[in-house]
Formats: structure tokens, sequence, C-alpha cells
């Protein structure tokens, strides 16, 4: 069975309240399509009025991080409990950017992976390379690291519904998007991994996003990849281009 593509935005720190609303109101038209799952990835503040905003649309809300702990003193986090009473259905996690400004490492994306799975939130698992790795040409087994990490103790069951995004470091927010080989080869490297480590069933069930400036250009051909099955998108998923992106067939 094909896999079901799945569009996300990721904001970012991005959009107060009242603009993210009045962002849902603009977007919502553009981004009708059965055919694929879009999702919005918004800030915690958020998720309740762009919930709201959204009802009705095809448009779900997911949240752009949680902790692992289920409550308590954790000043200023977010408990995967909150995120379900909120209506949330998916979560990023291990983005690059909280590894490299917010301490987040392979193990706490582990923790937080097996979290989100109890809570029955799906997590889209961040991974990528930097331009260094690359250089130095690890890129590969550098993916399979995190990838191994971010899975253990995760069962094929779970596995099979995760949403993993490859994302190069130095394709994001840089305008240089990988070129759609270089995407292929890492997204089937890392289909190659789940299957090592669970089954071809699961490998082939999981789905891999290609994100690092995606754009209106370049989605169609990194899409038509046969180990690509969607995007996460920064920058590009605050304009009116993001509906061009999730209608990247038309
Ligand atoms: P970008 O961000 O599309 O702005 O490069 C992608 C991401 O960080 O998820």
């Amino acid at each position: 069975m094909a896999r079901r593509k799945i569009i996300a935005g990721n904001w970012k720190m991005n959009k107060t309240p009242s603009e993210a609303v009045a962002l849902v109101n603009e977007l919502k038209p553009l981004v009708a399509n059965d055919d694929v799952d879009v999702v919005f990835c918004v800030p915690a503040i958020d998720i309740i009025p762009a919930m709201q905003a959204a009802k009705g649309s095809n448009i779900c809300i997911g949240a752009e991080n949680m902790y692992y702990e289920e409550s308590g003193a954790y000043t200023g986090e977010i408990s995967p409990a909150m995120l379900v009473d909120a209506g949330v259905k998916y979560v990023v996690l291990g983005h690059s950017e909280r590894r490299e400004y917010f301490a987040e490492t392979d193990e706490t994306v582990n923790k937080k992976v097996l979290k989100a799975f109890e809570h029955g939130i799906t997590p889209i698992i961040c991974c990528g390379e930097s331009l260094t790795q690359r250089e130095q040409g690890i890129t590969i087994d550098w993916i399979r690291m995190q990838i191994k990490i971010a899975f253990l103790n995760v069962t094929a069951e779970q596995a099979k519904t995760a949403v993993i995004a490859y994302e190069p470091i130095w394709a994001i927010g840089t305008g240089k998007t990988a070129t759609a080989e270089q995407a292929q080869e890492v997204c089937g490297a890392i289909r190659a991994c789940i299957a090592e480590l669970y089954d071809e069933a699961t490998a082939e069930a999981i789905r891999i996003q290609y994100g690092g400036s995606v754009n209106a250009k370049t989605a169609p051909e990194l899409f038509a990849k046969p180990d690509i099955d969607g995007g996460l998108v920064g920058g590009a998923s605050l304009k009116p281009e993001f509906g061009d992106i999730v209608n990247y067939k038309k």
C-alpha cells in the first residue's frame, strides 16, 4: 500500500496567538487537499487558538516540543497530557535547533519519543548532519546512530506510525535545499536502518520527510522520490506558498 504523504509546517518561534489565528484563516483555503496529511506545528501558546481556527478544515495542529515527564516541578515545560487534552496529534521532537540551543540529545529525544507513543501522540523525529559531517563523509553513519538511539525500546507497532524528518542542518533556513538525489539517498538509508531494526513491513509503513529550505519549486521533485513521504517546512510554511507545497502535484 502506498504511504500517505505528510506535509508539516514548523512555525518555530513565530506568530503570536492572534497572528496564529489570522495565518490559519489565511492558509486554510490554500492548503485544502484531502490526498495528504497537513500539519501545522505551532508554538505552545498558539495551539489552542490555532486549533479553534482550524476547526472543520483538513489542518491538524501539532506541537514543536514536549517534555518526557508526566507532571511536576519542571518550570516552563509542556507535558504530554497537556498536548493530548488540547487535541494535539503530532509533536516535533529533536529538531536541530533544540539540539543546538536547548541541550537536546539523542537520549532525551528517545525519552520523549517513548512518552509521546505512551500518550498516543505521533512523534515527528528529526535527524540531520552538519556541513562538516557531510564533508567528512560520515552522514549516513551519523543519521543511523541518531535513528538507532531515537528508536530504543520503541515497538514495531509504534515505529510503523512514526514520522521521521531528515533535515540536513546546512539546508535549514539557508535557502540551500538538498538536491532530490541527496535527500533520497539519506531517506533511503533511514528506511533501510528501520528495516534492520525491525522488519520490512515496519520500514514500508514508516513515513520519512525531508526538511531544509523546502519551497514550492523544490517540493515536487523531492516528494516524487521513492523514500520521501513529504516535508517538514519552516520559512515557507508561514506564507501562502505553503498552499503550493501542499498541492505540489497541481
Ligand atoms: P526551513 O526550516 O524550511 O526554513 O529551512 C525547516 C525546519 O527547520 O524544519
